[in-house]
Protein backbone atom coordinates (compact mmCIF):
# COMPACT_ATOMS: atom_id res chain seq x y z
CA UNK A 1 0.00 0.00 0.00
CA UNK A 2 1.41 3.45 -0.79
CA UNK A 3 1.55 5.90 0.94
CA UNK A 4 -1.09 8.71 0.92
CA UNK A 5 0.77 12.44 0.58
CA UNK A 6 -2.02 15.06 0.94
CA UNK A 7 -0.82 18.63 0.70
CA UNK A 8 -3.63 20.78 0.70
CA UNK A 9 -1.40 23.79 -1.45
CA UNK A 10 -0.50 21.33 -4.05
CA UNK A 11 -2.19 22.62 -7.30
CA UNK A 12 -2.10 19.19 -8.99
CA UNK A 13 -3.81 17.80 -6.17
CA UNK A 14 -6.23 20.35 -5.78
CA UNK A 15 -8.03 19.98 -9.11
CA UNK A 16 -9.39 16.44 -7.78
CA UNK A 17 -8.23 15.64 -4.67
CA UNK A 18 -11.35 13.27 -3.76
CA UNK A 19 -9.29 9.56 -4.12
CA UNK A 20 -7.06 10.92 -1.85
CA UNK A 21 -9.35 12.28 0.27
CA UNK A 22 -11.29 8.77 0.28
CA UNK A 23 -8.17 6.96 1.01
CA UNK A 24 -7.69 9.00 4.27
CA UNK A 25 -11.47 8.59 5.39
CA UNK A 26 -10.68 4.72 4.64
CA UNK A 27 -7.00 4.04 5.69
CA UNK A 28 -6.10 7.10 7.70
CA UNK A 29 -8.51 8.60 9.49
CA UNK A 30 -6.42 10.76 11.86
CA UNK A 31 -4.01 11.24 8.75
CA UNK A 32 -0.65 12.72 9.60
CA UNK A 33 1.87 14.47 7.24
CA UNK A 34 4.98 14.56 8.45
CA UNK A 35 6.74 16.76 5.83
CA UNK A 36 4.48 19.55 6.46
CA UNK A 37 3.66 18.73 9.83
CA UNK A 38 0.43 18.59 10.32
CA UNK A 39 -2.97 16.00 11.45
CA UNK A 40 -6.02 15.92 9.36
CA UNK A 41 -9.70 14.59 10.18
CA UNK A 42 -11.55 13.41 6.79
CA UNK A 43 -15.02 11.76 7.99
CA UNK A 44 -18.03 13.56 8.76
CA UNK A 45 -18.60 12.48 12.01
CA UNK A 46 -14.96 13.21 13.35
CA UNK A 47 -15.11 17.03 11.35
CA UNK A 48 -18.34 17.43 12.66
CA UNK A 49 -17.29 16.76 16.47
CA UNK A 50 -14.30 18.37 16.01
CA UNK A 51 -16.04 21.73 14.89
CA UNK A 52 -17.93 21.86 17.84
CA UNK A 53 -14.97 20.97 20.68
CA UNK A 54 -13.57 24.53 21.05
CA UNK A 55 -11.86 23.50 24.10
CA UNK A 56 -10.08 20.46 22.09
CA UNK A 57 -9.69 22.73 18.85
CA UNK A 58 -8.55 26.31 18.94
CA UNK A 59 -9.60 28.66 16.14
CA UNK A 60 -7.27 31.42 17.97
CA UNK A 61 -3.72 30.78 16.45
CA UNK A 62 -5.24 30.71 13.08
CA UNK A 63 -7.56 28.86 10.48
CA UNK A 64 -5.11 28.52 7.59
CA UNK A 65 -2.28 25.87 7.48
CA UNK A 66 0.11 29.18 6.27
CA UNK A 67 -0.54 30.73 9.29
CA UNK A 68 -1.62 28.32 12.19
CA UNK A 69 1.77 28.20 14.93
CA UNK A 70 1.81 28.43 18.71
CA UNK A 71 1.55 31.97 18.83
CA UNK A 72 -2.09 33.24 19.12
CA UNK A 73 -3.52 35.70 16.46
CA UNK A 74 -4.01 38.27 18.47
CA UNK A 75 -6.88 39.46 16.17
CA UNK A 76 -10.14 40.67 16.83
CA UNK A 77 -11.70 38.72 13.50
CA UNK A 78 -14.06 36.50 15.81
CA UNK A 79 -13.12 33.40 13.23
CA UNK A 80 -9.76 33.67 14.84
CA UNK A 81 -11.05 33.48 18.47
CA UNK A 82 -12.63 31.12 20.72
CA UNK A 83 -15.29 31.49 23.61
CA UNK A 84 -15.80 32.90 25.61
CA UNK A 85 -14.21 35.57 23.19
CA UNK A 86 -16.13 34.83 20.53
CA UNK A 87 -19.14 34.52 22.51
CA UNK A 88 -19.63 38.67 23.01
CA UNK A 89 -17.97 38.89 19.71
CA UNK A 90 -20.70 36.89 17.79
CA UNK A 91 -23.84 37.89 20.08
CA UNK A 92 -23.05 41.47 19.69
CA UNK A 93 -23.05 41.13 15.62
CA UNK A 94 -25.90 38.69 15.57
CA UNK A 95 -28.17 41.21 17.31
CA UNK A 96 -27.07 44.12 13.95
CA UNK A 97 -26.77 40.94 11.05
CA UNK A 98 -29.81 39.55 11.05
CA UNK A 99 -32.34 37.08 9.26
CA UNK A 100 -34.26 40.56 8.36
CA UNK A 101 -31.50 42.61 7.30
CA UNK A 102 -30.54 39.34 5.03
CA UNK A 103 -33.98 38.94 3.41
CA UNK A 104 -34.36 43.04 2.79
CA UNK A 105 -31.26 42.32 0.51
CA UNK A 106 -33.44 39.71 -1.96
CA UNK A 107 -34.76 42.47 -4.27
CA UNK A 108 -31.38 43.98 -4.57
CA UNK A 109 -29.91 40.97 -5.20
CA UNK A 110 -32.58 39.63 -7.97
CA UNK A 111 -31.77 43.43 -9.84
CA UNK A 112 -27.98 43.19 -9.37
CA UNK A 113 -28.36 39.25 -11.13
CA UNK A 114 -30.54 41.01 -13.59
CA UNK A 115 -28.19 43.80 -14.93
CA UNK A 116 -25.03 41.39 -14.76
CA UNK A 117 -26.87 38.81 -17.11
CA UNK A 118 -28.19 41.08 -19.48
CA UNK A 119 -24.73 41.51 -20.72
CA UNK A 120 -24.84 37.60 -21.58
CA UNK A 121 -25.80 36.83 -25.17
CA UNK A 122 -26.48 33.20 -25.54
CA UNK A 123 -24.64 32.07 -28.15
CA UNK A 124 -21.79 34.35 -27.43
CA UNK A 125 -19.09 33.93 -24.86
CA UNK A 126 -19.48 35.17 -21.18
CA UNK A 127 -17.65 34.45 -18.02
CA UNK A 128 -19.63 33.51 -15.31
CA UNK A 129 -17.30 33.71 -12.78
CA UNK A 130 -15.50 36.89 -13.58
CA UNK A 131 -18.80 38.45 -15.37
CA UNK A 132 -21.33 36.84 -13.14
CA UNK A 133 -20.91 34.94 -9.94
CA UNK A 134 -17.66 37.25 -8.50
CA UNK A 135 -19.54 40.35 -9.03
CA UNK A 136 -22.88 39.70 -7.35
CA UNK A 137 -21.54 38.94 -3.87
CA UNK A 138 -19.00 41.91 -3.63
CA UNK A 139 -21.85 44.07 -5.10
CA UNK A 140 -24.25 42.74 -2.46
CA UNK A 141 -21.68 43.19 0.25
CA UNK A 142 -20.97 46.97 -0.53
CA UNK A 143 -24.98 47.61 0.01
CA UNK A 144 -25.13 45.41 3.22
CA UNK A 145 -22.08 47.26 4.57
CA UNK A 146 -23.81 50.79 4.01
CA UNK A 147 -21.84 51.97 1.51
CA UNK A 148 -23.37 55.04 0.00
CA UNK A 149 -23.91 54.67 -4.23
CA UNK A 150 -21.60 56.93 -5.35
CA UNK A 151 -18.60 54.75 -3.81
CA UNK A 152 -19.86 51.09 -4.42
CA UNK A 153 -18.07 50.17 -7.41
CA UNK A 154 -14.36 51.54 -6.24
CA UNK A 155 -15.13 49.81 -3.03
CA UNK A 156 -16.57 46.76 -4.90
CA UNK A 157 -13.00 46.87 -6.49
CA UNK A 158 -10.82 47.07 -3.56
CA UNK A 159 -12.82 44.14 -2.03
CA UNK A 160 -11.87 41.85 -5.70
CA UNK A 161 -8.61 43.04 -5.69
CA UNK A 162 -7.88 41.67 -2.03
CA UNK A 163 -8.35 38.04 -3.50
CA UNK A 164 -5.58 38.66 -5.81
CA UNK A 165 -3.48 35.62 -6.10
CA UNK A 166 -0.25 35.59 -7.41
CA UNK A 167 2.04 33.28 -8.93
CA UNK A 168 4.31 31.48 -6.49
CA UNK A 169 3.17 33.52 -3.68
CA UNK A 170 -0.38 33.19 -3.30
CA UNK A 171 -3.38 34.76 -1.99
CA UNK A 172 -0.87 36.83 0.79
CA UNK A 173 1.19 38.93 -1.34
CA UNK A 174 1.44 42.95 -1.57
CA UNK A 175 -1.27 43.75 -3.93
CA UNK A 176 -3.91 41.99 -1.78
CA UNK A 177 -2.41 43.43 1.64
CA UNK A 178 -2.31 46.92 0.08
CA UNK A 179 -6.43 46.53 -1.16
CA UNK A 180 -6.60 45.25 2.55
CA UNK A 181 -5.48 48.50 3.98
CA UNK A 182 -7.49 50.43 1.72
CA UNK A 183 -10.65 48.94 2.58
CA UNK A 184 -9.97 48.88 6.29
CA UNK A 185 -9.16 52.69 5.84
CA UNK A 186 -12.26 53.38 4.34
CA UNK A 187 -14.60 51.27 6.71
CA UNK A 188 -13.00 53.11 9.39
CA UNK A 189 -14.04 56.24 8.15
CA UNK A 190 -17.57 55.55 6.97
CA UNK A 191 -18.02 54.08 10.66
CA UNK A 192 -17.01 57.72 11.88
CA UNK A 193 -19.28 59.13 9.80
CA UNK A 194 -22.09 57.11 10.76
CA UNK A 195 -21.25 57.40 14.34
CA UNK A 196 -21.75 61.11 13.71
CA UNK A 197 -24.91 60.43 11.42
CA UNK A 198 -26.40 56.72 12.20
CA UNK A 199 -28.49 55.50 9.59
CA UNK A 200 -30.37 52.44 9.31
CA UNK A 201 -27.74 50.66 7.76
CA UNK A 202 -25.10 47.87 8.97
CA UNK A 203 -22.26 49.90 9.89
CA UNK A 204 -24.47 52.61 12.41
CA UNK A 205 -26.07 49.17 13.78
CA UNK A 206 -22.56 48.37 14.98
CA UNK A 207 -21.23 51.60 16.08
CA UNK A 208 -24.39 51.28 18.49
CA UNK A 209 -23.52 47.63 19.65
CA UNK A 210 -21.28 47.42 22.73
CA UNK A 211 -18.02 46.66 20.22
CA UNK A 212 -15.00 49.09 20.57
CA UNK A 213 -14.49 51.02 17.19
CA UNK A 214 -11.61 48.58 16.19
CA UNK A 215 -13.68 45.66 16.24
CA UNK A 216 -16.92 46.94 14.16
CA UNK A 217 -13.58 47.44 11.58
CA UNK A 218 -12.42 44.05 12.26
CA UNK A 219 -15.68 42.55 11.80
CA UNK A 220 -17.08 44.66 8.41
CA UNK A 221 -13.63 43.02 6.73
CA UNK A 222 -14.19 39.92 8.02
CA UNK A 223 -17.69 40.13 6.17
CA UNK A 224 -16.25 41.40 3.29
CA UNK A 225 -13.44 38.26 2.71
CA UNK A 226 -15.71 35.61 4.12
CA UNK A 227 -18.77 36.70 2.32
CA UNK A 228 -17.56 37.34 -1.22
CA UNK A 229 -15.14 34.33 -2.69
CA UNK A 230 -17.30 31.96 -1.30
CA UNK A 231 -20.19 32.78 -3.01
CA UNK A 232 -18.46 33.15 -6.35
CA UNK A 233 -16.64 29.93 -6.26
CA UNK A 234 -19.93 28.40 -5.55
CA UNK A 235 -21.38 30.05 -8.60
CA UNK A 236 -18.75 28.78 -10.94
CA UNK A 237 -19.40 25.56 -9.43
CA UNK A 238 -22.99 25.58 -10.24
CA UNK A 239 -21.77 26.64 -13.80
CA UNK A 240 -19.57 23.82 -14.23
CA UNK A 241 -21.44 20.95 -12.48
CA UNK A 242 -25.19 21.83 -14.35
CA UNK A 243 -23.27 21.61 -17.56
CA UNK A 244 -22.09 18.43 -17.06
CA UNK A 245 -25.80 17.34 -16.08
CA UNK A 246 -28.20 18.91 -18.43
CA UNK A 247 -31.00 16.25 -17.41
CA UNK A 248 -30.92 18.01 -13.71
CA UNK A 249 -30.15 21.58 -14.99
CA UNK A 250 -33.30 21.36 -17.26
CA UNK A 251 -35.46 19.50 -13.88
CA UNK A 252 -34.03 23.25 -12.36
CA UNK A 253 -34.94 25.34 -15.19
CA UNK A 254 -38.68 23.88 -15.32
CA UNK A 255 -38.80 23.74 -11.27
CA UNK A 256 -37.48 26.42 -9.43
CA UNK A 257 -38.59 25.37 -6.73
CA UNK A 258 -35.67 22.64 -6.72
CA UNK A 259 -33.29 25.06 -6.18
CA UNK A 260 -32.80 25.53 -2.74
CA UNK A 261 -32.09 21.50 -2.28
CA UNK A 262 -29.59 22.01 -6.14
CA UNK A 263 -27.56 24.95 -3.53
CA UNK A 264 -27.35 22.36 -0.45
CA UNK A 265 -25.97 19.33 -2.82
CA UNK A 266 -23.65 22.09 -4.03
CA UNK A 267 -22.33 22.91 -1.26
CA UNK A 268 -21.93 19.04 0.17
CA UNK A 269 -20.79 18.28 -3.73
CA UNK A 270 -17.85 20.69 -4.04
CA UNK A 271 -17.63 23.05 -1.16
CA UNK A 272 -15.95 26.38 -1.80
CA UNK A 273 -14.70 26.17 1.96
CA UNK A 274 -13.01 23.00 2.55
CA UNK A 275 -10.22 22.84 4.73
CA UNK A 276 -10.97 24.51 8.54
CA UNK A 277 -7.28 24.42 10.38
CA UNK A 278 -7.43 24.57 14.01
CA UNK A 279 -4.54 24.18 16.89
CA UNK A 280 -5.10 21.67 19.88
CA UNK A 281 -5.22 22.93 23.08
CA UNK A 282 -5.26 19.18 24.63
CA UNK A 283 -4.39 15.63 23.66
CA UNK A 284 -7.01 14.02 22.21
CA UNK A 285 -7.02 10.73 20.69
CA UNK A 286 -9.47 9.14 17.66
CA UNK A 287 -9.93 5.94 15.81
CA UNK A 288 -6.54 4.70 18.10
CA UNK A 289 -4.49 7.82 17.83
CA UNK A 290 -3.58 10.19 19.77
CA UNK A 291 -2.85 13.84 18.61
CA UNK A 292 -0.87 16.02 21.06
CA UNK A 293 -1.28 19.03 22.48
CA UNK A 294 -0.20 21.86 20.17
CA UNK A 295 -0.83 20.21 16.50
CA UNK A 296 -1.86 21.51 13.47
CA UNK A 297 -5.43 19.83 12.73
CA UNK A 298 -6.87 20.24 9.27
CA UNK A 299 -10.46 19.64 9.53
CA UNK A 300 -11.54 18.69 5.40
CA UNK A 301 -15.36 19.67 5.34
CA UNK A 302 -15.25 19.17 1.77
CA UNK A 303 -14.09 14.93 2.03
CA UNK A 304 -16.53 15.20 5.05
CA UNK A 305 -19.45 15.63 2.08
CA UNK A 306 -17.82 13.21 0.38
CA UNK A 307 -18.33 10.46 2.55
CA UNK A 308 -20.43 7.59 1.81
CA UNK A 309 -20.52 7.12 5.70
CA UNK A 310 -22.83 9.69 5.88
CA UNK A 311 -24.20 9.66 2.39
CA UNK A 312 -25.52 7.10 0.12
CA UNK A 313 -23.81 7.10 -3.44
CA UNK A 314 -21.59 10.37 -2.14
CA UNK A 315 -19.94 10.73 -5.57
CA UNK A 316 -23.06 10.69 -7.53
CA UNK A 317 -24.13 14.62 -7.97
CA UNK A 318 -28.28 14.79 -7.97
CA UNK A 319 -30.00 17.63 -7.04
CA UNK A 320 -33.16 16.21 -5.53
CA UNK A 321 -30.85 14.65 -2.86
CA UNK A 322 -32.33 15.34 0.38
CA UNK A 323 -29.29 16.40 2.68
CA UNK A 324 -30.13 16.45 6.60
CA UNK A 325 -26.89 18.26 7.58
CA UNK A 326 -23.50 18.93 5.68
CA UNK A 327 -20.41 21.14 7.32
CA UNK A 328 -19.85 23.13 4.13
CA UNK A 329 -20.65 26.41 6.33
CA UNK A 330 -19.26 24.68 9.67
CA UNK A 331 -20.54 23.82 12.02
CA UNK A 332 -21.03 25.06 16.06
CA UNK A 333 -19.98 28.18 17.08
CA UNK A 334 -18.31 29.27 14.58
CA UNK A 335 -21.27 28.23 11.73
CA UNK A 336 -20.58 30.28 8.94
CA UNK A 337 -22.74 33.64 9.85
CA UNK A 338 -23.39 34.37 6.12
CA UNK A 339 -25.37 31.46 5.60
CA UNK A 340 -28.14 32.36 5.11
CA UNK A 341 -27.05 35.52 2.80
CA UNK A 342 -25.14 32.84 0.82
CA UNK A 343 -28.30 30.54 0.44
CA UNK A 344 -30.14 34.00 -0.58
CA UNK A 345 -27.79 34.79 -3.55
CA UNK A 346 -27.01 31.41 -4.39
CA UNK A 347 -30.35 30.47 -4.74
CA UNK A 348 -31.40 34.04 -6.78
CA UNK A 349 -27.92 33.70 -9.20
CA UNK A 350 -28.72 30.12 -9.91
CA UNK A 351 -32.74 30.74 -10.39
CA UNK A 352 -31.88 34.03 -12.67
CA UNK A 353 -28.71 31.76 -14.84
CA UNK A 354 -31.07 29.09 -15.30
CA UNK A 355 -34.07 31.75 -16.58
CA UNK A 356 -32.12 33.57 -18.53
CA UNK A 357 -29.98 30.86 -20.30
CA UNK A 358 -30.79 27.22 -19.13
CA UNK A 359 -28.33 25.60 -21.92
CA UNK A 360 -25.20 26.78 -21.65
CA UNK A 361 -22.28 25.59 -22.71
CA UNK A 362 -19.02 25.39 -21.03
CA UNK A 363 -15.94 25.86 -22.80
CA UNK A 364 -13.47 23.35 -20.52
CA UNK A 365 -10.73 24.25 -23.02
CA UNK A 366 -10.54 28.34 -21.63
CA UNK A 367 -12.28 27.70 -17.96
CA UNK A 368 -9.53 27.93 -15.10
CA UNK A 369 -9.60 26.76 -11.72
CA UNK A 370 -8.42 29.18 -9.01
CA UNK A 371 -5.87 28.23 -6.25
CA UNK A 372 -5.93 29.56 -2.99
CA UNK A 373 -5.20 28.13 0.27
CA UNK A 374 -8.85 29.04 1.78
CA UNK A 375 -11.39 28.73 -0.99
CA UNK A 376 -11.46 25.38 -3.87
CA UNK A 377 -13.25 26.28 -7.39
CA UNK A 378 -13.10 28.50 -10.55
CA UNK A 379 -11.84 31.57 -11.28
CA UNK A 380 -12.65 31.76 -14.96
CA UNK A 381 -16.16 29.87 -16.87
CA UNK A 382 -16.39 30.68 -20.19
CA UNK A 383 -19.80 29.72 -21.17
CA UNK A 384 -21.23 30.27 -24.41
C1 LIG B 1 -21.11 29.59 -0.22
C2 LIG B 1 -20.70 30.54 0.56
C3 LIG B 1 -20.04 30.36 1.91
C4 LIG B 1 -19.37 29.27 2.43
C5 LIG B 1 -19.12 27.91 1.77
C6 LIG B 1 -18.93 29.65 3.77
C7 LIG B 1 -18.24 28.81 4.63
C8 LIG B 1 -17.93 29.12 5.94
C9 LIG B 1 -17.32 28.20 6.86
C10 LIG B 1 -16.89 26.77 6.55
C11 LIG B 1 -17.18 28.85 8.04
C12 LIG B 1 -16.60 28.27 9.34
C13 LIG B 1 -15.13 28.53 9.45
C14 LIG B 1 -14.49 27.86 10.64
O1 LIG B 1 -15.12 27.01 11.29
O2 LIG B 1 -13.32 28.17 10.93
C15 LIG B 1 -17.68 30.19 7.85
C16 LIG B 1 -17.67 31.18 8.82
C17 LIG B 1 -18.06 32.49 8.59
N1 LIG B 1 -18.67 32.98 7.45
FE1 LIG B 1 -19.11 31.94 5.78
N2 LIG B 1 -19.32 30.94 4.01
C18 LIG B 1 -20.00 31.42 2.91
C19 LIG B 1 -20.58 32.66 2.78
C20 LIG B 1 -20.54 33.67 3.71
C21 LIG B 1 -21.18 34.95 3.58
C22 LIG B 1 -22.04 35.40 2.40
C23 LIG B 1 -20.86 35.69 4.69
C24 LIG B 1 -21.22 37.08 5.11
C25 LIG B 1 -21.98 37.91 4.47
C26 LIG B 1 -20.05 34.82 5.53
C27 LIG B 1 -19.53 35.19 6.76
C28 LIG B 1 -18.93 34.32 7.64
C29 LIG B 1 -18.45 34.72 8.95
C30 LIG B 1 -18.52 36.12 9.55
C31 LIG B 1 -17.90 33.58 9.55
C32 LIG B 1 -17.25 33.46 10.93
C33 LIG B 1 -18.26 33.01 11.94
C34 LIG B 1 -17.68 32.82 13.32
O3 LIG B 1 -16.44 32.74 13.48
O4 LIG B 1 -18.47 32.76 14.28
N3 LIG B 1 -19.88 33.62 4.90
N4 LIG B 1 -18.16 30.33 6.57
Amino acid sequence: MSSIDYDPMDVALDVAPYDVWRRMRDEAPVYRNDRLGFYALSRYDDVATALRDTTTYSSAHGNVLEFLSEREMQSGMMILTDPPAHTRLRSQVARVFTVRRTSALEADVAAICDELLERWTPGEDFDLVQDFGALVPSMVMTRLLGVPEEDREPVRKIIDTMFHVLPDVGMFNDVAGAAMGELDRYLAGLLARRAADPGDDLLSGLVRSDLTRRECVEFAMLLATAGTETVGRLLGWAAVLLDQHPDQRAALAADPSLVPAAVEELLRYEGPSPVQGRWTKQPVTLHGTTIPAGSKVLLLTSSAGRDERKYAEADRFDVRRSIDHHVSFGYGVHFCLGAALARLESRVALTKMLAHHPDWVVDHERSVRAHTSTVRGWEHVLVH
